[in-house]
């Protein structure tokens, strides 16, 4: 296989076939095969009869990828699904900047989650928690026995702890059995673990036996994202990079003082993070759940990333916990999802891990940097210009041409572009700018550049 790259110049301008040839030449898997697994979603109601309950048929989202993603020094394009314009787009410009200054830079826990057992009526904790952690060996040990084939993988419970809840005269106690859970994501080995052990604890503990469940807040299976962007690549048309890199930065103390704008940040995050979640098989509501219980970990909500001046540069860094896996799950079932992983060049759960933070990062690098310039609608609107000229009837290069027109006439109507298309098809694109302008001299090429700087991957 040829060397993987994440950088396609031009990739949007092409269409949907001619995108997966170009993706199968940069990543190794076959056309037909990426045909194979998207056309119709993957999914046939027969085998989605067979995921859940009351099935009536399936549900299509967009396919696309982010571009420009290098991790610890390889490059991945990365799978999304989403519904939102501009998310994709808005990644990849961002990571091409990322890109610049060496892309970013990923640090990975090993994979452990957290299997918690309450257990209620519980007369002296103190106690029981010396009970329990003096029989920790016996227990790690019946815990293994009930995953086989994890511990055959490598991996297995490797700690206990006890934590006492509640008041005195209602004592409970939660233990958390820390579980490797090697490229799985977790969820039903640690349950499985959580009922095998259950009942000794209780009898360590002389109490009852309460929830046994996973933990969704995984604070010990986390991701750090670091990166570094040189004050050019954030410069726009109408502000110098040193300026956006200031914006940048009073964006991210608005967010870290601020709850009901840290959640707006996250959400900026989790549109990259969850887009990667979802295409690859994953579970997004227990990466969701994780991620906003880390935010409030200290007592307010606050910021997943920061943003911060280096000299002359604008450094970022990003934390969360994120539970992926690449085995099991959807992944047995879902051929877009296993497609997913072969395009991303990714077969760890920690290497997916990194990859979806670093997609979340540049999602939120992108949403900061066009609140802190131009504003978040000019970019949108640049985007929705493409829907509204094919919903006018525009085919082909018209559709950018029609786009431009009105974007630049800031009138983004379906009744605007048929009139621009209409002047385009019988006077050509100048006189079709100047009609719908009304300002003779006005070039989109403006537009254009702005479209590729601030949304779409260029
Ligand atoms: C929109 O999907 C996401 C943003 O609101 C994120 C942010 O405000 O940082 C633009």
């Amino acid at each position: 296989m040829n060397k993987r790259t994440s950088q396609l110049p031009g990739f949007y301008k092409v269409t949907v076939s001619e995108r997966r040839k170009l993706v199968a030449d940069a990543t190794g898997v076959e056309a037909s095969e990426i045909a194979r697994a998207l056309d119709r979603g993957g999914l046939d109601a027969e085998t989605a009869d067979k995921f859940v309950e009351n099935v009536l048929g399936t549900y299509g989202l967009p396919y696309g990828v982010t571009l420009n993603v290098r991790v610890n020094g390889q490059d991945h394009v990365v799978p999304m699904v989403v519904e939102e314009p501009s998310v994709v787009a808005a990644a990849s410009n961002a990571a091409k900047m990322v890109r610049a200054g060496g892309g970013f830079h990923a640090e990975i826990d090993a994979p452990l989650m957290i299997s918690q057992v309450q257990v209620t009526h519980v007369k002296d904790a103190a106690r029981a928690t010396r009970e329990i952690l003096a029989a920790k060996d016996e227990i790690l040990a019946k815990a293994d026995r009930a995953v086989p084939g994890l511990c055959a993988r490598g991996g297995g419970a490797r700690d206990l702890e006890v934590r006492t809840l509640g008041q005195a005269s209602d004592e409970m106690i939660v233990v958390h059995i820390i579980v490797d859970c090697r490229d799985a994501m977790g969820a039903n080995l640690i349950n499985t673990i959580a009922e095998a052990v259950a009942d000794r604890l209780a009898s360590l503990a002389h109490g009852r036996v309460g929830l046994r469940i996973l933990s969704n807040l995984c604070d010990k299976r986390c991701v750090r994202i670091r990166c570094r962007v040189s004050a050019d690549m954030l410069a726009t048309d109408d502000m110098d990079g040193q300026a956006v890199i200031d914006g940048i930065v009073n964006a991210s103390r608005f967010a870290e003082l601020d709850p009901y704008r840290a959640a707006t940040h996250n959400k900026g995050i989790m549109n990259g993070v969850d887009a990667v979640v979802i295409a690859t098989g994953n579970d997004w509501r227990a990466v969701e759940a994780g991620a906003h219980a880390f935010a409030a970990r200290s007592g307010q909500y606050s910021p997943l990333s920061i943003w911060r001046r280096d000299g002359d540069a604008l450094s970022g860094f990003l934390e969360m916990p994120l539970a992926l896996g690449t085995v099991g799950g959807t992944l047995r079932v879902h051929p877009s999802a296993r497609l997913s992983l072969k395009i991303a060049g990714v077969e760890a759960a920690g290497d997916l891990a990194a990859v979806a933070a670093a997609v979340g990062h540049a999602s939120n690098l992108a949403a900061v940097r066009a609140l802190a310039t131009d504003g978040i609608q000019r970019g949108h609107m640049a985007l929705h210009a493409r829907s509204v000229a094919l919903a006018a009837g525009a085919e082909g290069g018209e559709v950018e041409g029609v786009a431009a027109i009105i974007v630049e006439a800031r009138d983004i109507t379906v009744e605007a572009a048929r009139r621009a298309l209409a002047v385009l098809r019988s006077d050509g694109p100048a006189s079709a700018r100047a009609r719908s302008s009304g300002e003779g001299d006005v070039s989109s090429k403006r537009v254009e550049d702005r479209q590729s700087s601030n949304a779409v991957e260029g």
